[in-house]
């Protein structure tokens, strides 16, 4: 991770990353506890692991509404569990076929097709055990996210676009992006906020609505990220094979419009939503009935990770 505008970001991520790590431990079963292959898999793929943004914007969104981030651990960590599945899936040979993900082979490369394939399952699984103390609308909220409607739905339209020249629109690969990427992130900031509200008192729609408008932007930026660090990142860097979407003939932003017009667009994207970001804290302070100046440092840090997504370099 660099500083510059991101810095608050980046700080923050580095003084939480240990709690995290703690909450994503406590959460994974032994890995003795049989099936202890199941188990082995699933930690394999987990751990060390990659940036942690997913619990690191569940956090956040607790902070930005004026919850308590270190009481909603568990359920950030439950985020993580269930994006790692997504990437365990995302390498499958029947998918993107990798063989590096976090620097290291893939999860099938060392544990096999059928392992990997149930390590997902149980990675999903388990982040709803793990976010089901959060309450009903923090599980109905990653429910949506991750499934048909979002994550899954959206991981079926890039695999159908593979290859699908004739047909690569800016629409469609947003349409894309916001699905199999945008909605677990924007999942992620308002789990966060459901997982703080106090016992009673749901958070309302006044509240939910710019958070939801910021992570819209923050996903879609941090995709197009993506799409050009394939081109612009080393393996070293990344912990992936870059030109990978290349090969596969993926429906990508560069793909569509070339490099520095995708980092426009995703620099854009970014600055969208951090003009979001006090919005986010004036309302969440209303609800709360406390003074807005106490969020200005939750607010400034929505600022900085939405930066964060862009200007990555793994
Ligand atoms: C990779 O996500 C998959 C996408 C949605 C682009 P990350 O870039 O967050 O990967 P990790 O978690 O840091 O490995
Ligand atoms: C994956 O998008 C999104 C997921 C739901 C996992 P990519 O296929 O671009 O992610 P990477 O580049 O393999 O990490
Ligand atoms: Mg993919
Ligand atoms: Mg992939
Ligand atoms: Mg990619």
């Amino acid at each position: 991770m660099t500083a510059g505008p991101c810095g608050g970001f980046v700080a923050f991520a580095r003084l939480w990353a240990p709690r995290v790590e703690q909450a994503l431990q406590e959460l994974l079963p032994p890995a003795t506890v049989p099936p202890a292959r199941l188990h082995e898999a699933m930690r394999y793929a987990l751990f060390p692991g990659g940036k942690r943004l997913r619990p690191m914007l569940a956090l956040l969104g607790a902070g930005a509404t004026g919850g308590d981030p270190a009481a909603v651990l568990r359920a950030a960590a439950s985020l993580e569990v269930l994006h790692t599945y997504s990437l365990v899936h995302d390498d499958l040979p029947c998918m993107d076929d990798d063989d590096l993900r976090r620097g290291r082979p893939t999860c099938h490369k060392v544990h096999g097709e059928a392992l990997a394939l149930l390590a997902g399952d149980g990675l999903l699984t388990l982040a709803f055990e793990g976010v089901a103390g959060a309450g009903g609308a923090a599980v109905a909220e990653l429910a949506r996210a991750a499934g048909s409607l979002g994550m899954v739905g959206g991981q079926v339209e890039d695999l159908a676009a593979e290859g699908d020249a004739g047909h690569h629109t800016l629409e469609r690969v947003q349409w894309i992006h916001d699905h199999k990427t945008g909605a677990l992130i924007t999942a992620s900031l308002l789990v966060g906020a459901h997982a703080a509200a106090p016992a009673g008192r749901p958070v309302p729609a006044a509240v939910l609505d710019p958070l939801r408008a910021y992570g819209d932007r923050l996903g879609r930026a941090f995709q197009i990220a993506d799409d050009c660090l394939d081109l612009t990142g080393s393996a070293a860097e990344l912990g992936k094979n870059p030109l990978a979407d290349v090969a596969l003939g993926k429906l990508t932003w560069p793909a569509l419009v070339g490099l520095p017009q995708s980092l426009a667009t995703a620099r854009g994207l970014a600055a969208e939503a951090a003009e979001l970001a006090p919005r986010v804290v004036a309302a969440a302070a209303a609800w709360r009935g406390i003074d807005g100046a106490l969020l200005d440092g939750a607010g400034r840090l929505l600022q900085d990770a939405a930066f964060y997504a862009v200007e990555r370099r793994n």
